[in-house]
């Protein structure tokens, strides 16, 4: 699905709408995606539920746990009163949308949550407390102490606390793209410090704000008034430089998840984080400048190796027009972390500059989430 086709926008944001975005690239994701074990050939199963299973992310859980063969056994959707009873496809069945304030956890032994923060406040330890591990992907328990937040490419080994309290939490979008790039540069050289500005797609806001950018292009396009709901501002043809509530500091809560959760993930508290999170009038796929500063030096050509041997990273560094990954054309709806535009920052004798792109749905939760529970099912439950 390409979006940065000329002036054709109103084209565009109707494909949005209605686009399968997972179909057209499966060749692609059965190619590039780092699978840390191979499902197919397991002969274990277990009862999953997937909590948001309607929206932006549970959607693309859905279809990824179909792509990779996960072992399920019996599957439950799960979301609010809103909209039980609506059907969902998954393996080519139409499974009946439960809601969530009625369901038995007992009946699952893994969970995937992506309802909001309040939601898996709520459910996530009943769920625990029934047997079913939950890989959370709101914010809402990851900076607890007493449960892992992962990466796979980068810690783990972290998996292995799950057991404290049954959760697992799946780190924020802009952080997960980020650590994957910068873990093999760190392993190498350390890291002092990052200075990161994010472009962050409306999809990263839900399927409501996806509709907002579709309805505000065609508002534009057809002189009509632009209304706003999602964002604060109009988000079509403008950035808008925030993204989560303000904090007493200055900086966004957005923004501090950056820096709170690189230091938990990496394990490391003294990288010093400083970012700024913009929203874009992109669909899918977040970007971000990341500019480094290593403990020693590290030049451009060493980076560059190490990330193309890197898992989960593919390298699109070629320095002439084009020759770098963007978010509609090269992220949406694949696998990867894309980094380009590898420099030696001529302003810092250790600084590393580089463009690093992913698709924000897939890498930066849904994804994620079941390379997680690839992982658990292999070294923990199996
Ligand atoms: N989008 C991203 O890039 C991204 C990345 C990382 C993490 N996340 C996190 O994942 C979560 C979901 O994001 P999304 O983008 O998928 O949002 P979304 O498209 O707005 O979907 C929200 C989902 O949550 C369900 N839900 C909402 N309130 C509920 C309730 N009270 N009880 C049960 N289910 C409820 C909705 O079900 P109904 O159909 O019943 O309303 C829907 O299935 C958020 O916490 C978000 O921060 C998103």
């Amino acid at each position: 699905m390409r979006f940065a086709h000329g002036l054709n926008v109103i084209a565009c944001a109707a494909i949005v709408n209605c686009g399968n975005r997972a179909g057209a690239v499966l060749p692609y994701l059965v190619l590039f995606t780092p699978k840390f074990f191979d499902m197919s050939g397991m002969s274990k199963t277990y009862d999953v539920c997937v909590l948001g299973a309607t929206g932006a992310v549970g959607e693309t859980m859905i279809s990824i746990l179909q792509e990779r063969s996960f072992p399920v056994r019996n599957f439950y959707p799960l979301a609010s009163s809103r909209s039980a009873g609506t059907k969902v496809e998954f393996r080519g069945r139409d499974y009946t949308v439960l809601d969530v304030a009625k369901f038995d956890f007992s009946q699952c032994q893994i969970g995937l949550f992506s309802a909001g923060a309040s939601v898996s406040a709520e459910y996530a330890p009943k769920a625990a407390a029934a047997g079913c591990v939950v890989i959370d992907n709101t914010s809402q328990f990851r900076q607890d102490k007493d449960i892992p937040l992962v990466v796979p490419e980068v810690n783990p080994h972290a998996i292995a606390q799950y057991k404290q309290r049954g959760i697992i939490a799946n780190p924020n979008c802009s952080t997960i793209q980020m650590v994957v790039a910068l873990k093999p540069l760190y392993d190498e050289a350390g890291i002092e410090r990052i200075n990161v500005a994010t472009y962050q797609s409306v999809s990263g806001t839900g399927k409501e704000a996806i509709e907002e950018l579709s309805e505000q292009t065609r508002a534009i396009f057809t002189h009509r008034d632009v209304v706003h709901d999602v964002y604060p501002k109009q988000i079509a043809f403008n950035v808008l430089p925030h993204i989560d509530v303000f904090m007493d500091n200055g900086y966004t809560k957005e923004e501090m998840k950056m820096v709170w959760e690189t230091q938990k993930i990496m394990e490391d508290d003294s990288i010093l984080v400083n970012p700024t999170t913009a929203r874009v009038p992109v669909f899918y796929g977040h970007s971000e400048a990341v500019h480094i500063e290593t403990t020693h030096k590290l030049s451009a050509a060493q980076a560059r190796a190490l990330l193309e041997k890197a898992p989960g990273v593919v390298v699109m560094d070629e320095r002439k027009p084009g020759g770098y990954p963007t978010p509609a054309l090269e992220a949406a709806g694949k696998d990867p972390v894309y980094v380009g535009r590898i420099r030696e920052d001529i302003s810092h004798p250790r600084g590393l500059d580089m463009w690093v792109v992913s698709d924000n749905i897939r890498k930066g939760a849904a994804l994620n989430s079941i390379q997680i529970a690839e992982i658990l099912i292999e070294k923990y439950l199996s």
